[in-house]
Order: structure tokens, then sequence, then C-alpha cells
């Protein structure tokens, strides 16, 4: 894996570099530090501590309920794991929709409490100003267009976005202006894999896909689907690796009978 040697720590500088010759990204969702100690030792590029977590991790139906608090108590988790992998922590829902300075001072927060490298947040045109000032402020940023799971009530359904061509044209200049406004990389999820395609030729930074096909610069995937922890969660977009929700259970199962028929522990296992 001559890729882990030539980057031993990943800055928003290395994706560029990976996209400028073509080299793939890899990104995985992670929430804490076991985990991410893994995920870490396997090479993977960056580490999106998402609001995802509200879903896999607490259970909630939607991304809407996970609070700044929460979010960085996960990210500071996250980074006490990571030596390699650029650590980006999404901004929750509520903690940036306000105004730019509330906006400022929750990313603020993000990077002075956890330690993490750069933040996420969803949307185009209704928050530019606020990705300007955070930029301003020394703050990396990564966008997030498509399908931005924050306004799933606006969308009404979780379907592939931009298949009609006004909203198409809309994300091709949004994702211009997310550029222009200084973030380092723009998550695309689940837009046509042509029109994804197109707009990662279209821009300088790179575009991490999500259910947005091939040609996008980079890859990720909710960690929990992709080990197949989170078993009801079946979109085409999603390779499972892994079947952590059989392999879990065979193992609990074998440790509740060892313990019931006396068999765990044994003599080498006592003091
Ligand atoms: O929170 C998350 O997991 C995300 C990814 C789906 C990109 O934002």
């Amino acid at each position: 894996m001559s890729y882990l040697k030539e980057f031993k720590k990943i800055t928003t500088q290395s994706l560029q570099i990976m996209k400028d010759r073509d080299e793939k990204i890899s990104m995985l969702t992670c929430y804490e530090y076991s985990m991410a100690k893994l995920l870490d030792a396997a090479g993977v590029d960056v580490m999106l501590v998402g609001d995802s977590a509200s879903n896999v991790i607490a259970g909630h139906e939607t991304t809407l309920p996970i609070t700044l608090d929460q979010m960085i108590y996960h990210a500071q988790c996250v980074v006490r794991g990571t030596d390699r992998a650029l650590v980006v922590v999404d901004l929750p829902f509520g903690s940036y929709q306000s105004n730019s300075e509330i906006a400022l001072s929750s990313a603020i927060r993000i990077m002075k409490e956890t330690g993490a490298h750069a933040v996420k947040l969803e949307g185009g045109q209704e928050v530019l100003e606020s990705i300007k000032k955070i930029v301003k402020a020394g703050v990396p940023v990564m966008g997030h267009l498509g399908l931005t799971p924050q306004s799933i009530y606006q969308f009404g359904t979780y379907g592939v976005r931009a298949k009609e061509g006004a909203e198409a044209d809309t994300l091709k200049k949004e994702a211009l202006m997310l550029q222009e406004a200084g973030c380092f990389a723009l998550v695309l999820e689940k837009i046509p894999a042509i029109l994804a395609g197109e707009v990662s030729k279209s821009l300088r930074i790179p575009t991490i896909g999500i259910g947005a096909g091939v040609d996008c610069d980079g890859q990720v995937l909710v960690m929990h689907d992709m080990l197949g922890i989170n078993t009801d969660f079946h979109p085409r977009f999603l390779r499972r690796y892994a079947n952590l929700g059989e392999i879990i259970p065979q193992a609990v199962k074998q440790y509740v009978s060892d313990v019931k028929s006396k068999g765990f522990p044994n003599a080498e296992e006592s003091y």
C-alpha cells in the first residue's frame, strides 16, 4: 500500500493532489475511538464524523435530532483513535442554518473542542455566506449537495435528486459556487452518475460520492451499512463488505451458551 507511506498524514492538500493525479479518495463515516483505530490502520483517507450518528448510533429516524454537543463528543472519540486520516465533522441540523455568525461559532466549537481537521455542512446558495465566513476564519469546509438528509421533510423522500433538468442545472451552479466560496471538497449524495461525473469534471476541488457513480473523485459509505451491522437498509448504491449483522449475533450466542453451560471461563481463563 504505497499510498499509506506517501501520505503519512492526510491533509486537504493531499486530497487535492489525489484528484489532480486521478487517484480516488476513500472516506467512511466513523463515530468512536476503537473503530477509528481500525479504519485508520486500514488506510481510509477521510473519517467523516457524520450526523448519520443520529440514525446508526442513537436510533433516530432522521439526522435532525443530533446536537452539536453530541457531535463534539463523537468527534473527540474519533480524533483520539486517528493518526493518519483527515477527520471531518458534520455541523448538525440547527447549528448553522440561522445565520453565518452562528455557523462560525459552531464550526469554531468543533475545531477547538475536538481536534478535528475540517467541518462539513449541507446546502448550496443558502449557506454560501456561512461557508465564506468559516473559511475566512481558517477552518476547512466540505460542502454537501444532492440528497441532503437534514432537508428530508422538504424533499419528502430519500429518492434520487436532480433527475430533472432544472434541479440538475441548479446543482451544477451551486457546486461551482461552493468551490468559489472556498470549500476544499464536496459530497454529492444520490444523484445520477452522469451528472456527478459532469460536476466532478467541472470542478477543481475533489467530489466524494455516495450513490453518485464511479466518476466522483472519491467515495463515502456509512460504516454500519458497509459492514452489514445495519441490516435493514439496502439501497442500490450500498455494497456490503462484511456481514457483521450475522457474525456478531453468532459470537454473542456462543458466549451466552458457554456462560449457561459453565463452559466459560475455563481454568486457563481463571486466576
Ligand atoms: O452523515 C453522513 O453519514 C453523511 C454521509 C452520508 C455523506 O453525511
